[in-house]
């Protein structure tokens, strides 16, 4: 499957390009990186050292560095100054494209007549601006595959999760848009606890794996501080999870709209399941023993046997 992705790294962003760069299945075309949960430049920064850690020859191109209408907003609590808490990657800087983020899109998505899929890991700012400013991009997109949003609990207000919280207005862009959209929100990743013992037994003998057993002990740990938690949910790597295994989710089609007030009903998502128009597949759920077990997996190609 043809896809860009579009992300914030961010500790569970970092996790979910590592996973989704072990998998078959997916052909990433590209990183766009967005301004969410630390700023444009060190996300950017962080998708370099991602692509340099692995050896692969991906391009970088840096996105939108706020929000559409509201001020910037970061999570630097939950993934530290720098996205990735006292860990370091490598630079790769080379791998940065001074293209703007728009024309980027444009050139891989016209690349060739296949259809590409957008997965979404951050805010959605960079994919509103496309559908906004080059719509004739529909046409060229499979669907949009994000990360974010709950229809319960959310875990920035009691009613929004950050993705949406930052960018509400992106949101609704997106809902509208008519293309095959699926949202991975806190309804399904919440179901996704790894604990401290489950990372402390993770083998690790190379630069990678080493890198990302550190970086799973060190975001547990801090997650599990913030939010009391009794592990880490991985958020982000249960989009790529979406795309390559489906079957461990449990989903329903319903009318999403979103709340842009900017009262304490900011970025509320609102499900009608009985609506005769039906604009987002909504993950409800997954099998926590299934997605250990593949992305435990996955990460394992990172070792040297
Ligand atoms: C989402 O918010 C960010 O902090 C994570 O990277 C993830 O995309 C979870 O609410
Ligand atoms: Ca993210």
């Amino acid at each position: 499957m043809r896809c860009l992705i579009d992300c914030d790294p961010g500790a569970d962003d970092v996790l979910a390009l590592l996973f989704a760069l072990q998998r078959v299945e997916l052909d990433v075309q590209g990183i766009v990186t967005v301004a969410g949960n630390v700023p444009l430049e060190e996300v950017t920064a962080n998708a370099c050292g991602v692509v340099e850690l692995t050896g692969r020859n991906l391009p970088v191109c840096a996105g939108s560095d706020r929000p559409l209408v509201k001020g910037r907003y970061h999570a630097s609590e939950v993934h530290g100054e720098s996205g990735i808490g006292p860990l370091k990657l490598p630079q790769g800087l080379e791998h940065r494209v001074n293209t703007n983020f728009i024309d980027f899109y444009m050139e891989k998505l016209f690349a060739t007549e296949e259809k590409t899929t957008i997965i979404a890991l951050g805010p959605l700012t960079n994919v509103a601006l496309l559908l906004r400013t080059r719509p004739e991009a529909m046409e060229r997109i499979e669907g949009i595959v994000f990360m974010g949003g709950a229809y319960g609990t959310g875990n920035v207000t009691p009613f929004a999760e950050f993705n949406a919280y930052v960018d509400p207005e992106a949101y609704k862009i997106v809902f509208d848009s008519g293309l095959p959209v699926t949202m991975v929100g806190l309804d399904a990743t919440h179901e996704t606890l790894i604990s401290p013992q489950e990372i402390a037994n993770l083998r690790a003998n190379t630069p990678e794996s080493t890198f990302i057993k550190d970086l799973l002990t060190w975001y547990c740990h801090n997650v599990m501080t913030v939010y009391g938690y009794a592990g880490s949910h991985m958020h982000d790597p249960s989009a790529i999870m979406m795309l390559v295994h489906p079957e461990i989710f449990r989903t329903f089609d319903a009318s999403l709209t979103i709340s842009t007030q900017e009262d304490y009903t900011r970025a509320h998502i609102l499900v009608d399941r009985s609506a005769p128009r039906k604009n987002v597949t909504v993950t409800s759920g997954l099998d926590n023993e299934a997605f250990k077990s593949i992305f435990f997996h996955t990460l394992e190609k990172y070792l040297s046997k």
